[in-house]
């Protein structure tokens, strides 16, 4: 894709599920924010303060636009990353509203430790649902009143997703508890599973998004009544005095987003970010196509070979695997010989890929827009190469 013309033929990334690689529509507004109007938002009166303004609104919209959820229910803010804005929400809900704390066993370290976290910090019990082999979650098995719910919506071992979404918030929410989505891996492929979804939240990151390094929050209005806002500082206050503030989200609904956006905030990152998101909505369905072709066969490739252990149960852009008599470490590094750039380890799943599976180290491809037909034949034989 002409998008990615800094890739030279050698260069062959697969690492898309930690940072997807940045078309140059989106590094190219990051470098117009630094070179045409580098400013400060929402405090400056001038015009490249109000260029930004626009363009940081506009990111907002198009979050919320690309999910089909509406600026009545919900409001988007900005943070570090995935993990930031879990734990943001985590560490400021009310004390004591919670029965439990419930998360699942193919949760990312991200949500898997903060909630071990929230359950030190409350003294209460927390519970690690079983998901199903294809990722949903089965309701009969579950109790989640008065629970705080973290789970991902797909995962970053194998892309495997909560296809029963829509009942697990019904059921959480009828039994009276929140349900907070880690959404890190779903929202540049899959955005469909969490259309007009009603959970509480979404936490995700541009990064892996095809945006700069940015993370993302999008809050349902109403879970604000349930939070205690202790992270503050300057950019979320109408007033101060000597002892006391008076944040602007609690004054003004239009300002909801800043009661998670303390200090200066990543303008040019959250402008950019706003053109990977009109960059993923502009894509053809020849780009579509030819991206699905590239990872199923790679999957097919992977899932037919007698050496091969794959844990994906079906195609997925993302894929975890080992070699039978080959240390991934290595082969990782043998990949890389080839410009072959691939993850090894546990991907931050240690606790399900290590205590649950006890799998050895694995490898993971994991495949974005950028990826050309040519590397896929190219890794291929590499790895029939390198299997004999
Ligand atoms: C499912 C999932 N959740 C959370 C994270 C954490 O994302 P970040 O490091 O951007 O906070 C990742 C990162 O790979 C992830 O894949």
């Amino acid at each position: 894709m002409h998008d990615f013309d800094y890739l030279t033929d050698r260069d062959i990334y697969f690492d898309a599920a930690c940072q997807s690689l940045r078309p140059r529509p989106v590094i190219e507004a990051l470098n117009r924010y630094y070179t045409e109007h580098n400013s400060c938002g929402e405090r400056v009166k001038y015009a490249w303060g109000r260029k930004t303004d626009n363009l940081v609104e506009e990111t907002r919209e198009r979050m919320l636009k690309y999910l089909k959820l509406k600026s009545r229910d919900y409001f988007v803010s900005f943070t570090l990353n995935t993990t930031y804005g879990i734990n943001l929400l985590l560490n400021q809900f009310k004390p004591g509203q919670f029965k439990k704390v419930v998360t699942s066993n193919i949760e990312h370290n991200s949500p898997f430790l903060a909630t071990i976290a929230f359950a030190r910090r409350e003294k209460v019990p927390r519970e690690v649902i079983v998901r199903r082999k294809d990722g949903s979650i089965n309701l009969e098995k579950c109790d989640f009143s008065k629970a705080l719910v973290v789970m991902n919506c797909a995962s970053n071992i194998d892309g495997r997703k909560m296809l029963n979404i829509k009942e697990v918030v019904k059921a959480v929410h009828q039994a009276g508890g929140i349900i907070i989505i880690d959404a890190a891996q779903a929202l540049a492929h899959s955005p469909e599973i969490l259309y007009k979804t009603e959970a509480d939240a979404i936490c995700t990151s541009a990064h892996k998004m095809y945006g700069p390094s940015l993370g993302v929050m999008i809050v349902r209005r109403d879970l604000q009544k349930r939070l205690v806002t202790n992270f503050v500082g300057g950019g979320m206050v109408d007033d101060v005095t000597k002892e006391d503030f008076a944040l602007s989200a609690d004054g003004n609904p239009d300002h909801a987003y800043t009661r998670f956006e303390s200090g200066l905030q990543a303008w040019g990152e959250i402008v950019a970010f706003g053109e990977a998101l009109k960059w993923l909505e502009s894509l053809s369905k020849s780009d579509k196509k030819q991206f699905v072709e590239n990872y199923t066969r790679l999957f097919e490739f992977l899932n037919n070979h007698s050496r091969i252990h794959l844990i994906n149960q079906e195609a997925n852009p993302t894929m975890s695997f080992y070699i039978e008599g080959l240390d991934s470490h290595l082969v990782g590094e043998a990949l890389s010989d080839e410009g072959i750039m691939a993850r090894t380890g546990y991907f931050c799943v240690h606790y399900y890929l290590d205590h649950v599976k006890h799998y050895p180290p694995l490898i993971r491809f994991s495949l974005g827009y950028h990826v050309r037909k040519s590397d896929i034949d190219k890794t291929i034989k590499t790895l029939e190469r390198m299997l004999g």
